[in-house]
């Protein structure tokens, strides 16, 4: 009998996740009906979660003196948050723009100018490998600091091959180096860089198609690409997620942000894991795609976007969650259009802008979150089997997590088993 090598005890609530579909993102109303479990506990074996229950069925023959118990009385426990949507290697930052935005420039306008996107990709590849990988360390061990246990990281700062690649290596090795676990991303595809400028989106990406992707198997699961104006056109994304599938990778995409192009039912019909952003998503579009995928695209909503880029407009999230459609939440975490990493800020702003329950926005920062990066037999959920991947927050309810507006309710980190 292996014995329990951490036990959290007493939790007014334990937030399992767990009741609903276990092959499919959870969607409407299973979004507020999974188990939550009063005066409860979670026991683990190593990284792993052995046994979740009220406190009346703890098994103590299982505790030894070498195990570590924790007293969570008045609080909540529940899984670690996934982040799935992050652009965490870059150089420099962009508050001078920030200024820019603030006397009334838009995001595509100061784009245009050859600023935004671009000039963090100039940042970028200034920067040494070393100065990138301090600069992820440091983003990291903030976003543990708000409970992230799992994060996924886009590359997009460099649009050339070498930088690409080196974004995709670092957001790796950064991975290895501390506890959050990474998950990388190939967003290659996120502008046209200077120097295709002539040449134009489509031989762009014939280019990353042609001389990046096939290094990097192994290395990113799943590719992205930003369809808008100003970045590509839908006919280009479409072509280039569709010779992306052919070579075994996950799509994502970045659409329907700030126009309505069709990006994401483009992107859902051909099976994209995820459809990001979604501001301008219409309802009857995101029934379509909900039934057209059976269910399995998540739409990643990102709610602290729109409000850093000063835009009325936010993914009309209840009425994806009452069509059908998957929801997960994310920051966006990058230097132009979030900087920040305070996924309980953007859980209270899905609340307060798109129509969310309190335990709609914790399901869409765990479970589905994991199923928008392949990731949910093993994060998301307090079930036995998967990673012990949990937090202990000091508050005593699901609804005062978002209640609590830009607090950081964590108390403490565990991850694989092991206090972070
Ligand atoms: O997800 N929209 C495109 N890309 C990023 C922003 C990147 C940037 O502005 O640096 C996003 O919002
Ligand atoms: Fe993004």
């Amino acid at each position: 009998m292996l014995p329990y090598t951490l036990v959290i005890q007493n939790a007014a609530q334990v937030l399992t996740l767990a009741g609903g579909p276990t092959d499919r993102p959870l969607a409407g109303a299973d979004l507020n009906n999974w188990l939550i479990i009063e005066n409860g506990y979670v026991a683990c074996q190593g990284d792993k979660i052995a046994a979740v229950g009220p406190m009346a069925a703890l098994d103590t023959t299982y505790i030894t003196p070498e195990t570590r118990v924790v007293d969570a009385t008045g609080r909540v426990v529940m899984p670690g948050l996934v982040e799935c949507h992050t652009h965490l290697v870059f150089g420099g930052n962009r508050a001078h723009e920030f200024e820019r935005k603030l006397r009334g420039e838009s995001y595509l306008d100061i784009l245009a100018s050859g600023g935004g996107i671009l000039s963090t990709v100039r940042a970028t590849r200034a920067a040494s490998e070393e100065e990138l990988m301090e600069n992820a360390l440091h983003h990291l061990e903030g976003f543990r600091h708000y409970g992230i246990t799992t994060l996924e990281a886009k590359s997009g700062y460099g649009l050339d091959r070498d930088t690409e690649l080196r974004l995709v290596r670092v957001a790796r090795a950064a991975g290895g180096r501390q506890p959050v676990r990474v998950v990388p991303t190939f967003l290659g595809a996120h502008v046209v860089p200077p120097e295709f400028k002539e040449a134009g989106p489509r031989a762009y990406v014939d280019f990353i198609l042609r001389e990046v992707l096939s290094d990097l198997k192994g290395e990113a699961a799943f590719v992205d690409i930003f369809c808008e104006e100003g970045a590509f056109p839908l006919n280009v994304a479409r072509y280039f997620l569709g010779q992306a599938h052919k070579m075994g990778f996950g799509l994502k995409i970045h659409a329907e942000q700030l126009h309505d192009l069709g990006g994401c039912e483009m992107a859902a019909e051909l099976g994209a894991t995820s459809v990001d952003h979604c501001d301008y998503l219409t309802p009857a579009a995101a029934a379509r795609i909900a039934q057209q995928t059976d269910g399995r695209t998540v739409a990643v909503l990102l709610p602290l976007v729109p409000l850093f880029l000063r835009q009325e407009k936010y993914a009309p999230g209840r009425e994806f969650i009452e069509n059908g459609l998957p929801v997960a939440l994310s920051t966006d975490f990058n230097p132009g259009s979030c900087p920040s990493k305070n996924l309980w800020l953007a859980l209270s702003v899905a609340c307060l802008k798109m129509g969310f329950t309190p335990k709609e926005a914790v399901a869409a920062a765990t479970l589905n979150a994991a199923w928008a990066i392949g990731h949910a037999a093993d994060c998301g959920s307090l079930e036995p089997g998967k990673r012990a991947d949990l937090l202990v927050l000091n508050v005593g309810s699901v609804a005062e997590i978002p209640y609590w507006l830009g607090e950081n309710p964590v108390r403490e980190v565990v991850i694989g088993g092991e206090s972070a």
